[in-house]
C-alpha cells in the first residue's frame, strides 16, 4: 500500500526542491551497487519484441545469462525475444560478448547507443551483472526505452555474502530461492547458509534419519523477547528440514545466478538438535530435548571417535550437495563446560598434549578442518576458531567484533567481515516504536552503508587478505518470509554498494536516490521492504561549549520537515526546521516530512532537557570503541536521554574494556546540586553496569581536588536494562571530572565469559 503512495509522490519528487548533479545522476542511471564507470551519451535504445538476444559466447553458462534476461523481458512484455547463439547481427540487438584477454572477475562493459546494446564480461558472471545493470535501467512503464550510455564496471570485493538462519526458524524453498535472487540482482555472490542450530537440523542426512525425525523439530518456541520474564512458550510442535532434492534444486538455481552457497554445519557448539537425536553424540550420554528457546547451550558435541565419525559421515553428504569450495564448520559459541567434567575429553587433552579445552576446541577444528581438505574443500569458521590456535588452510568470519579479521589476516589466513556494529541484520534499523521485535542493537541503513570491510590497522599487504564482508539474517526473531524481507531490504542494497562498489565510489545520498526507485520497484513485486526513507531522524548536537543545536531530517533528503512543541502530530502548517536550531527552553519536539503539503513517513521526536551541563565542553581521556561511539562525546551532554532498548542510537558511548574518564568544562563556574547517571545493563549482549563512579571538580584546569565515590549495586544481572545513580555532590565549580572503572572481564557462567565487558554510559546529567 506504501508503494501506492510512493508511486504518486515519485513524480512529486523529480520536480522538486532543486537536486545537484550527483541527484540527477542517481535518478536517470538506478543502478545498485553503483558502478565504478558510467558516462552519459546522447541518444536512447528501445528494446521491442523484435530485439534479438544474440551471441557468440561458448561457455555453458551462457544460457543461464540469456534465459535470466529474456525471463525479465518476458515478465514486461509479455513475449520472450528471439535467440541468436551464432552472434547473428540485427537492426535492433542485445550483444552478448567476452572481453578478449586477461580482465578482472566478474567485470564487464554494458554500452548503449541509437543501434545496440552491447554487453562485454570479463567471464559469464560478469555477463552476468551486466544483464543485472541493464534490467535496473529499464524505465517503469510500458516502453522499454533505454538512455545511451557506457558503464565499465568490477566489484572491489571477490567475497560478497549474505547470511540466512535456517535452524532457529525455518524458511521454504520458494522463499529461499528468492532470497538467493534477491543477492544476484544486487551483485552478491555468496550466499552462506546456516542450516544446523540448537533449535533445529535442517538437512536431511540419509545415513542419520534421526536427524530428519527428532532433531528437525521441536515440541514449542519461545514467545516474545527472550528477556521477558517469566519466559513463556507457544505450545505448538515447530520444525522442518530440506530434502537432498530439495538442496539440489536450490544449488542449481543458485548456480544459475552465479550465487556459490557456503552450507554451514556447526560444530562443536550449537548441536543441541543432533544431540537430542543421537545422544551418544554429547558427553554426558543423558537425553536432551531440541531446544525451545534461545541462546548458548552447554550440550555440545563430544570429542569422541563416534562423534568425528558422525561428523565426517555428514559432511560427506554435505560435499556431494554442495560444489562450492567452501564448507563452514561454525566454531563459535562452544561452551567448555561439560569437555571439562568429560572423561573423553580429558583423555583426549592428555593423549595429545593440549593445554586445556581451548586448545581442545582447536583440535576439534583441525581435525575436521583436515578431513575436509582432504576432501578438496576449505573451511570457513566464526572468528572463535583463533582462540587455541588457527587450523593451517582456515579462513575466519569476524563477527564479534573487527579484531579477530585483524588477527587472522596478520596471521595471513583468508578473512571475511561481518562484525555485528554493522553487518548484524537481525539488528533494530529504526528507533521508531512500532518497530517490530528484534534481537536488540541498533543498525541503520546508514551505518550499514558506511561500512568499510578493510581495517585502518592493516597494511596494504595485510589488507589483501580481507576477501570481503556478509550480511547476517540470524532468525530468532523473525518467524516469517516477510519479516526476513523487511529486515534484509534494503540493509542489503547497502551493504552490496560497501562490497562491489567499494569505499571510493559510494555515495550515500545518491544511494539514496537510486533507492527511491528500487523500493516502490520491490515492492510492486510483492517484496516487503523496510522504506523509512521519508522517516524524520533527530539529532541533538553538543560537547563544544556552543549549546544544543537540534536537527530534525529525512533519508531522501526530499521535501520539508515541519514540527510542532506540544506533541501533537505537525500539519502542513507547522513551522519548517531548516539546518540546525539552537536550542534555549526545555522540552518535546515533534517532526514530521511533508511533500507538497502531504505528510509522509513516520514522525520523530526528542525530548531536551537543557540541565547544567547540556551545551558545555567535554572531553574524553579514552575514546569509545569506534563502532559505539554515538554522536561523539557531545552526546553525553546533549539533553537526550539514550533508548531504553537500544544502546546504539547515537546517546549511549560504548567501551570494551575501557575505563570511562571524562571532564566537562562548564566555562565559568557553576553551582550544583546533584548528579544523574544511567548505564546499560545487559550480560546476554556482554554489557555490564560498572561498580563505582568517582567524581571530583576544579576552578583550574588539572587542579581537582579530592575524588567523592559512589558505589552502585549492580542490578540482577538478567533483571532491568538500565541502571541510573544519582550522587548528591553540592559544590560550585568550574571544571568537572567522573571516571567510572569498568565491569572487567565476564565472569564464567555468563554470555562472552572470559572476554571484556562493554560499559555503556547516556546522559551525564548536571542539576
Ligand atoms: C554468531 O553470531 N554466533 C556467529
Amino acid at each position: 500500500m506504501f508503494y501506492k503512495i510512493m508511486l504518486a509522490l515519485l513524480a512529486l519528487v523529480a520536480g522538486f526542491a532543486s537536486p545537484g548533479m550527483g541527484q540527477m545522476d542517481a535518478r536517470t542511471y538506478p543502478i545498485i551497487p553503483i558502478p565504478q564507470k558510467i558516462q552519459a551519451q546522447k541518444g536512447q535504445f528501445e528494446v521491442s519484441a523484435k530485439t534479438l538476444i544474440s551471441t557468440d559466447v561458448k561457455e555453458a553458462e551462457i544460457d543461464w545469462v540469456i534465459q535470466y534476461l529474456n525471463q525479465h523481458l518476458q515478465s514486461r512484455m509479455d513475449v520472450a525475444l528471439p535467440v541468436s547463439k551464432s552472434g547473428k547481427k540485427s537492426a535492433s540487438a542485445i550483444y552478448l560478448k567476452l572481453l578478449p584477454g586477461a580482465v578482472k572477475p566478474e567485470s564487464y562493459r554494458l554500452t548503449i547507443d541509437a543501434k545496440q546494446i552491447l554487453i562485454e564480461g570479463g567471464d559469464p558472471a560478469g555477463l552476468f551483472y551486466g544483464v543485472q545493470s541493464l534490467i535496473q535501467l529499464l524505465p517503469d512503464g510500458d516502453r522499454l526505452v533505454l538512455p545511451s550510455l557506457s558503464v565499465e564496471d568490477h566489484p572491489a570485493f571477490p567475497y560478497r555474502g549474505m547470511h540466512l538462519d535456517v535452524g532457529r526458524h525455518f524458511f521454504p524453498v520458494a522463499f529461499v530461492k528468492q532470497y538467493i535472487d534477491m543477492l544476484a540482482r544486487y551483485k552478491m555472490n555468496r550466499f552462506h547458509w546456516h542450516l544446523t542450530e540448537d533449535q533445529g537440523w535442517r538437512i536431511e542426512i540419509k545415513r542419520y534419519p534421526k536427524l530428519q525425525e527428532v532433531a528437525a523439530f521441536r515440541k514449542e518456541t519461545l514467545i516474545g523477547s527472550y528477556n521477558n520474564q517469566p519466559q513463556q512458550y507457544d505450545g505448538k510442535r515447530y520444525g522442518g528440514f530440506y530434502t537432498q532434492e530439495e538442496i539440489k534444486e536450490i544449488v542449481r538455481y543458485a548456480q544459475e545466478r552465479f550465487v556459490t552457497i557456503v552450507p554451514e554445519i556447526e560444530l562443536p557448539g550449537h548441536a543441541q538438535a543432533a544431540i537430542a537425536a543421537y545422544p551418544e553424540l554429547g558427553c554426558t550420554g543423558q537425553p536432551v530435548e531440541v531446544a525451545t528457546k534461545w541462546g548458548v547451550f552447554e550440550n555440545v558435541y563430544c570429542p569422541s571417535e563416534a562423534t568425528f565419525e558422525f561428523l565426517q559421515n555428514v559432511l560427506t553428504e554435505v560435499m556431494q550437495l554442495f560444489p562450492g569450495k567452501y564448507i563452514h564448520i561454525g566454531g563459535d559459541e562452544c561452551p567448555k563446560t561439560q569437555w571439562k567434567e568429560s572423561p573423553v575429553a580429558q583423555e583426549l587433552i592428555r593423549k595429545e598434549g593440549l593445554k586445556n579445552e581451548e586448545e581442545l576446541q582447536s583440535y576439534f577444528i583441525r581435525r575436521i578442518e583436515k578431513f575436509l581438505n582432504a576432501n578438496g574443500r576449505d573451511i570457513i569458521g566464526w572468528d572463535e576458531i583463533l582462540e587455541g590456535g588457527l587450523a593451517p588452510n582456515a579462513t575466519v568470519m569476524s563477527w564479534r567484533g573487527i579484531e579477530g579479521g585483524i588477527e587472522a589476516a596478520r596471521q595471513k589466513h583468508p578473512v571475511i567481515m561481518t562484525p555485528v556494529s554493522h553487518c548484524y541484520f537481525d539488528y533494530y534499523q529504526a528507533l521508531h516504536p512500532e518497530e517490530p521485535l528484534a534481537i536488540g542493537g541498533f543498525l541503520p541503513l546508514e551505518k550499514v552503508y558506511s561500512y568499510n570491510p578493510v581495517p585502518d590497522e592493516l597494511s596494504p599487504e595485510e589488507a589483501k587478505y580481507i576477501l570481503g564482508a556478509q550480511g547476517n539474517l540470524w532468525t530468532e526473531y523473525i518467524p516469517d518470509s516477510d519479516k526476513a524481507e523487511y529486515m534484509a531490504y534494503p540493509r542489503m542494497q547497502a551493504l552490496s554498494e560497501v562490497v562491489w562498489s567499494g569505499e571510493a565510489k559510494k555515495d550515500f545520498p545518491g544511494f539514496i536516490q537510486r533507492l527511491l526507485v528500487h523500493l516502490p520497484r520491490l515492492e510492486k513485486e510483492g517484496i516487503t521492504v523496510a522504506n523509512h526513507l521519508f522517516d524524520v531522524k533527530a539529532s541533538v548536537k553538543s560537547g563544544d561549549g556552543n549549546g544544543v543545536r537540534l536537527a530534525l531530517h529525512n533519508l531522501a533528503q526530499t521535501g520539508v520537515v515541519r514540527y510542532t512543541r506540544d506533541g501533537s502530530s505537525p500539519k502542513a502548517v507547522s513551522p519548517a526546521i531548516e539546518g540546525d536550531l539552537p536550542i534555549t527552553s526545555d522540552g518535546q519536539f515533534l517532526g514530521r516530512s511533508f511533500l507538497e503539503g502531504t505528510a509522509i513517513g513516520r514522525e520523530a521526536g526528542v525530548d531536551i532537557n537543557l540541565h547544567y551541563a547540556a551545551g558545555r565542553s567535554i572531553a574524553l581521556t579514552n575514546p569509545p570503541a569506534k563502532q559505539y561511539s554515538g554522536s561523539g562525546p557531545g552526546a553525553l551532554i546533549n539533553g537526550v536521554a539514550g533508548d531504553a532498548e537500544r544502546y546504539n542510537d547515537g546517546e549511549w558511548l560504548g567501551f570494551q574494556g575501557t575505563d570511562f574518564e571524562a571532564v566537562i568544562d562548564f566555562g565559568e563556574p557553576i553551582s550544583f546540586r546533584k548528579l544523574v547517571f544511567r548505564f546499560f545493563n545487559s550480560p546476554a549482549q556482554w554489557i555490564y553496569a560498572p561498580r563505582e563512579v568517582l567524581v571530583s571538580t576544579a576552578n583550574l584546569p588539572e587542579q581537582f581536588g579530592q575524588e567523592s565515590k559512589t558505589r552502585l549495586v549492580p542490578p540482577n544481572a538478567w533483571s532491568g536494562k538500565q541502571l541510573q545513580s544519582v550522587l548528591i555532590y553540592n559544590t560550585k565549580a568550574r571544571f568537572l571530572k567522573i571516571k567510572i572503572p569498568n565491569f572487567g572481564i565476564i565472569p564464567d557462567g555468563y554470555p562472552g565469559a572470559g572476554n571484556k565487558a562493554w560499559l555503556f554510559v547516556d546522559e551525564i546529567v548536571v542539576e
